[in-house]
């Protein structure tokens, strides 16, 4: 089997191949990917070798490079994680947010239709469902739950949802969706909460917590969310959405804390910034239908997976300390520079 993964060179998307090529030996993995800033060939070294794996540095809105690729390889299935995929940067710059979520998965789809495909996977995210109340720990984000999003970022993905079942109903193509929780773990790009406080701790760096900390995040180990993807893959039923979570929830404030803990760092490195525009409050999934129609149930508790991601940073400072000490300064001076 031929599965064209775009995105391999980000956070789960890079996960996800080294998960394939270990699991599937016999199966040909080719990954596109653009290579913007949150693209790292450093996290497909160790694969890069490997005869049944291809890199190919292409954008997947580039319809002329991605309908070259299908001629060539003829895949049988294409995952598509590639995505601008950090809400904030989306609240300062949405349009390249529409472009890659939206138009790109567009192309990606019409070069199914037109060279046949097995199944188009759509990577999405919970965030498509909005935010649920903190004084409401009785409700979940269900697979029927009203799309309802609240930031640019989430608004591309819902948009791209939106076109990938449309292509289902009006095309016949073969599609499934999975909408995750945030993951977690190694390779995981420091702009995010995770990986950004475990960097930040290691440097005795300030860790800016937004607003009072409280927002509600259901963490799942990177590994469980590959490992769901592929079950949707091979087992999910065509033209349906799953939802991906693993019932663990966690304050942001809370998180923090264990990081340095683990990290054996004070408390005193905790800084209040100002809040993010428009911040969802709370995201929690039920992921009853994955369990009970393929049988998914996360194998990671957050307590152990927390260890290994920690551990995964101190062993390979140098992945991190590369990005930081790049473009990434810009960045980080521009979004919390002068954020009091
Ligand atoms: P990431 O930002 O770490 O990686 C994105 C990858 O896509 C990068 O390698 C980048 O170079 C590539 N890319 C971006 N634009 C491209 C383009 N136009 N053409 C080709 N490649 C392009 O993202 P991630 O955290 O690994 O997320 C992967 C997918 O999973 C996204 O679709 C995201 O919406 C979804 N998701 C993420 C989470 C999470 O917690 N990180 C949770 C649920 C769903
Ligand atoms: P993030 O990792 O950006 O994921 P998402 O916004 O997709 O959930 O943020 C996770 C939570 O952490 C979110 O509530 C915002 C918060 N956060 C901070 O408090 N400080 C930070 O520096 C970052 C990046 C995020």
């Amino acid at each position: 089997m031929t599965i064209i993964v775009t995105g391999g060179a980000g956070f789960i998307g890079g996960n996800f191949v080294h998960y394939m090529l270990n699991q599937y030996p016999e199966d040909r993995i080719v990954c596109v990917d653009k290579l913007t800033y949150a693209g790292n060939m450093s996290t497909l070294a160790p694969v890069m070798d490997n005869p049944n794996f291809r890199f190919c540095k292409t954008d997947i809105c580039d319809r002329a490079g991605i309908y070259a690729i299908f001629e060539e390889e003829k895949p049988d299935v294409v995952i598509n994680f590639a995505a601008e995929s950090h809400v904030d940067r989306s609240i300062e710059n949405p349009e390249i947010f529409l472009q890659t979520n939206i138009l790109g998965t567009q192309v990606l789809m019409d070069a199914c239709r037109k060279y046949g495909i097995k199944r188009y996977h759509q990577v999405s995210t919970d965030e498509v469902y909005g935010d649920l109340p903190l004084d409401r720990p009785d409700l979940f984000f269900t697979e029927e739950t009203p799309i309802h999003t609240s930031s640019p970022y989430s608004s591309s993905k819902a948009g791209a949802d939106l076109l990938v079942l449309a292509y289902h109903r009006t095309y016949g193509l073969p599609v499934t969706v999975s909408r995750c929780s945030n993951n977690y773990g190694p390779y995981h790009f420091p702009e995010k909460l995770i990986p950004l406080m475990i960097a930040n701790a290691l440097n005795d760096k300030p860790l800016p917590v937004y607003g009072e900390g409280l927002n509600v995040r259901d963490w799942l180990y990177v590994e469980d969310h590959c490992k769901a993807i592929d079950l949707i893959v091979r087992r999910g039923k065509v033209g349906e959405v799953y939802n991906v979570g693993g019932h663990n929830e966690k304050r942001n404030i809370d998180i923090v804390k264990i990081i340095l803990k683990e990290l054996g760092k004070p408390e005193s490195l905790i800084t209040y910034v100002a809040d993010r525009k428009g911040h969802d409050m709370r995201y929690a999934i039920d992921p009853t239908k994955i369990h009970r129609e393929l049988g998914w149930l996360p194998e990671t508790k957050f307590d152990d997976g927390i260890k290994k991601t920690i551990k995964w940073y101190l062993e390979n400072r140098e992945w991190w300390e590369n990005i930081i000490s790049g473009e990434y300064q810009n960045y980080y001076e521009k979004m919390y520079g002068d954020r009091k």
